[in-house]
């Protein structure tokens, strides 16, 4: 295998043993949609689906559970946040920030607006796990992201790949520093290598007019100038590799010591961190050490894509924004969801809004009587009838009452003569 990103934190992860078992279950099909609500009960898919829980997790296997899900959906929620607090586990100890990035766009990436039909139209739908997929030219390396993941698909079997490469995306540019992602989940698997896309979908670095290709690539995925521009800021992070891609240097002085496998040719000083840097580096011309491909080099020339470039180095802000919709963007092209509106995990699967507080509603003695449960009426009752009083009379039929009330005043009025 190439030494490549994340390859050797993969094989740190990873026995022999289960790398083995990793690469055939990355390449197998999905259960059928019958089995995909026992998929995601821990016991029942472990006795019917015999799916072997990595031991790496095997001790926080047990820290979900499926009940508060109220349907059984493409993938699900419980399982996405815990799923995601493993990824955040994962980013800090092998820095994979970029590769999980590059995987969520690769698998979303190869949409073709003009095909009506799913899966054949591509996209988020999680083709990129089939070993035919990851040997498209475009996709070198990217097996590397597959391994670290697979570990977590197979504890969180209720969790489709399609769904994973996106989260595991979303957390990544978030974890690093970049703007929250208005992210919603709910994709559906491909089931079969023969659902791939073709191969040739995704764009090149170095056509004859790379203006002209991204417009072809991007339009085709049904993005405009502004996305295009946006979503090259995401080569803030990472690097590129000469025997991957084949771009790049084999190292320089941002990327010898790593983190991660070291070597590569980065397009900023800071690589795992996200923020405005590339757009600021690529118009300062900065260092021969940082990278442009020509298609980097094509939205400073391109008369429509310099606007956003040029407002993207002056204010990140803008560029937070705007990045953040192209990628919320971007990781829903060609997704089947289940449930078809798809669902967010900072909410939960869409629940009726809590009924809105209107003060003029408890203005009346009536409306406040009928809120008020069972148990506070017996309290108030108890209450009353502790002094001899009762809550169904007015205070003045209460006799028992009013005669305590006048002893106790003429005792001050007498204690107070006396003295
Ligand atoms: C505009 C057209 C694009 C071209 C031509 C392009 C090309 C490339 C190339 C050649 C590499 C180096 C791969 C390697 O050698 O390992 C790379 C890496 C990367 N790309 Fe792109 N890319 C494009 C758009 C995007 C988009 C839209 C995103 C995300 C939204 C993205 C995210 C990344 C990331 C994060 C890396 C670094 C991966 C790593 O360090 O392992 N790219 N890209």
């Amino acid at each position: 295998m190439a030494a490549a990103f994340g390859g050797a934190a993969a094989s740190r992860l990873l026995s022999p043993a289960a790398a083995t078992k990793s690469t055939v279950s990355l390449s197998s099909a999905s259960p059928p949609p019958s089995l995909k609500c026992l998929r995601s009960t821990p016991l029942l898919s472990h006795l019917f689906l015999r799916q072997k829980r990595s031991t790496v997790h095997a001790s926080s296997a047990r820290n979900y559970s499926t009940a508060a899900s109220p349907k059984c959906f493409a993938s699900d929620s419980d399982q996405l946040k815990s799923a995601r607090e493993d990824i955040k586990e994962l980013l800090k100890t092998t820095f994979c920030h970029p590769i999980l990035v590059r995987l969520g766009w690769h698998d979303a990436g190869t949409y073709n607006k003009n095909i009506e039909e799913w899966p054949q139209r591509g996209g988020a739908n999680g083709s990129l796990r089939f070993e035919v997929e990851q040997k498209h030219a475009a996709n070198a390396g990217l097996v590397n992201a597959l391994k670290l993941l697979q570990p977590i698909k197979e504890k969180y079997s209720g969790v489709t790949y399609a769904d994973l490469f996106q989260l595991a995306s979303a957390t990544a540019v978030e974890d690093a520093g970049g703007p929250k992602l208005p992210m919603k989940y709910g994709r559906v698997d491909v089931s079969g290598s023969e659902q791939c896309p073709e191969e040739g979908r995704l764009p090149d670095a170095g056509p004859p007019s790379p203006a002209s290709h991204l417009r072809d690539v991007f339009y085709r995925m049904g993005l405009d100038d502004k996305e295009i521009v946006a979503l090259s800021g995401a080569h803030t992070l990472g690097r590129s590799r000469p025997e991957r891609s084949g771009w790049g240097k084999p190292e320089t002085k941002y990327t010898k010591d790593g983190p991660g496998a070291p070597g590569g040719q980065s397009w900023t000083v800071q690589w795992l961190k996200f923020d405005n840097s590339y757009f600021k580096d690529i118009k300062a011309k900065r260092d021969e050490d940082l990278l442009v491909l020509p298609t980097d080099a094509a939205i400073f020339e391109d008369p429509s894509f310099k606007v956003y470039a040029e407002k993207y180095a002056e204010d990140q802000e803008a560029f937070f924004k705007d990045y953040a919709e192209a990628h919320a963007k971007l990781s829903n092209l060609g997704a089947k969801f289940d449930p078809p509106e798809g669902f967010s995990l900072d909410d939960g699967p869409a629940k009726a809004a809590p009924e809105k507080f209107v003060a003029a509603k408890y203005s009346t003695g009536k409306v406040v009587a009928r809120e008020l449960s069972d148990a506070m009426k017996q309290k108030i009752r108890a209450e009353y009838e502790g002094f001899g009083g009762s809550p169904d009379k007015p205070l003045q039929s209460n006799y028992f009452l009013n005669i305590m009330i006048v002893v106790a005043v003429l005792a001050l009025l007498t204690s107070l003569v006396m003295n």
